[in-house]
């Protein structure tokens, strides 16, 4: 399918403003594939379709004949990740594993996320439509170093669910403790 068709099929699939949010989110990660030297039409088709499933009822999206683990079937909000991830495949005929990673893994992430996984995870977060309250420090961290913005982005995101009294997929707490192995030596006390 080329990116024409894949634009009409998801005029279709999703409501204006989840449109308008994925063309977005495909204009930012073309931005950070640029930044940080990847393939920009790899970038621009991830980002593109990474929310096709955002638009199907939970009811459907968990009878697709994906497979969905607990936690994951327990939040609602991040269904259509994987769910997106089958979609991507069988209804837009993407074969690419890379692009279907990014696209399964945009909402809990994931240990060992590659670069598209980081691009795909920020520029859903970062892209011009969101406001939030810290949206401008995660842009210029974004600008910055991209392991510091997904590390802070994914901070934000524990520490929100954490409040909120909502479950944790256990990827995104395999995420966070990577980075902090990665980011911290071992306090005395601890060694
Ligand atoms: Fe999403
Ligand atoms: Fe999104």
């Amino acid at each position: 399918m080329n990116i024409i068709d894949i634009k009409e099929k998801l005029k279709k699939a999703l409501t204006e403003k989840r449109y308008n949010h994925s063309i977005s989110v495909a204009d930012e990660a073309v931005r950070l594939a640029e930044l940080y030297g990847y393939d920009k039409n790899k970038a621009y088709l991830a980002g593109l379709v990474h929310d096709c499933a955002k638009c199907i009822p939970y009811s459907e999206a968990v009878n697709m004949g994906c497979e969905l683990d607990r936690e994951t079937l327990a939040c609602p909000g991040v269904v259509h990740a994987p769910v997106g991830a089958y979609v991507a495949e069988y209804e837009y005929g993407i074969t690419d594993t890379e692009i279907l990673d990014a696209i399964r893994y945009h909402t809990v992430a994931r240990e060992n996320m590659t670069l598209l996984d980081k691009i795909i995870y920020l520029a859903d977060i970062t892209e011009p439509y969101r406001d939030f309250d810290g949206v401008d420090k995660l842009r210029k961290l974004c600008n910055e170093n991209i392991d510091l913005a997904f590390c802070e982005a994914l901070r934000r995101s524990v520490v929100f669910n954490i409040e909120k009294g909502n479950i944790i997929h256990p990827n995104t707490l395999y995420a966070w403790n990577e980075m902090c192995i990665k980011n911290k030596q071992p306090r005395e006390e601890n060694k």
